[in-house]
């Protein structure tokens, strides 16, 4: 599926899902939401993909991109949850570009990882 030049991106990657993006010549890019980085605030969501940022690389011009991934949950991004509107969001902007959004769930161990809530 994947091939070199292609772009694949994510919340935040898994490690070994990275080591097998990059193992095929392709490159993994995360995109986490901004506040996944901001240590005062106390969003329940900062696990989630940063939607604006995946809708202006899917739109690039040449942009070779054969899935997106969300990550729910991710060590990489602090083992933080993601709303099902991000999911939503993030799959209704991937059915715009024509690519499938892969939902990695096999770090989802309990319902508040996945917030119902927004
Ligand atoms: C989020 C996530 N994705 C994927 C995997 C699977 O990794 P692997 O296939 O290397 O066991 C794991 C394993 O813990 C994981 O936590």
């Amino acid at each position: 599926m994947l091939k070199p030049g292609d772009v694949v991106y994510n919340n935040t990657h898994f490690d070994t899902t990275e080591a097998n993006i990059v193992t095929k010549g392709a490159r993994a890019e995360n995109l986490p939401s901004p506040k996944s980085r901001d240590l005062e605030t106390t969003d329940p969501f900062k696990g989630n993909i940063d939607v604006d940022a995946l809708d202006a690389r899917l739109s690039e011009k040449g942009a070779r991109t054969p899935v997106v991934f969300v990550t729910v949950t991710n060590n990489t991004c602090g083992g933080q949850p993601v709303s099902l509107a991000n999911l939503r969001a993030a799959k209704d902007v991937c059915a715009k570009h024509g690519v499938p959004l892969y939902l990695d769930a096999a770090a989802l161990r309990g319902k508040r990882l996945l917030h119902p809530h927004a």
